[in-house]
């Protein structure tokens, strides 16, 4: 009985070692085209949204862990490839408005940040102030 759960840990433990040798593709592509976010709201979404929708993710250690790193540079892939700020200046006009109102829509209705972001970023939930200056660049206050 010992030694089978022996045979199962050490088995564990190499299949373990063995994930971490999948490559992950942590890249931060490099232009940063985000100056027509006014900077008001920048300073909302930076800290909260840009590690998943921005070419500025920020990887800490667990990051470097499979299989947990797959699950993250996933929700980091597929993040950008909804709404980027990092490449806000090149969208069309039309997409910019059609994102604006998304960023909206997902934190009026607390899908943004993602929930299981927010376990290791509880700072990262958007306070009512500022969803109010949200509100604002919505209705081109800003
Ligand atoms: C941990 C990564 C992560 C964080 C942090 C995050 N998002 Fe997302 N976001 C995603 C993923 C993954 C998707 C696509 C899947 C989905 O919609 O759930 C997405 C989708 C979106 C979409 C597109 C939704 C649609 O209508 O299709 C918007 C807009 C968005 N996020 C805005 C934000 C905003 C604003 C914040 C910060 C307040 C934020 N996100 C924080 C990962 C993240």
């Amino acid at each position: 009985m010992k030694k089978a759960l022996k045979i199962i840990g050490i088995s564990l433990l190499v299949i373990f070692i063995g994930l971490q040798a999948v490559p992950v593709d942590r890249s931060n592509p490099p232009e940063i085209a985000d100056s027509q976010i006014p900077e008001e709201v920048k300073a909302i979404l930076k800290p909260k949204c840009y590690d998943c929708h921005s070419n500025e993710s920020t990887w800490p250690w667990y990051t470097y862990v499979a299989p947990l790193s797959w699950w993250i540079a996933d929700h980091v892939h597929e993040g950008r490839r909804e709404v980027n700020y990092s490449l806000w200046d090149t969208y069309s006009e039309d997409k910019q408005e059609q994102k604006l109102e998304e960023t909206y829509d997902e934190i009026l209705d607390e899908f943004m940040p993602l929930e299981s972001y927010l376990i290791t970023h509880p700072e990262a939930k958007v306070t009512d102030d500022e969803f109010d200056i949200i509100e604002q660049w919505l209705d081109g206050d800003l």
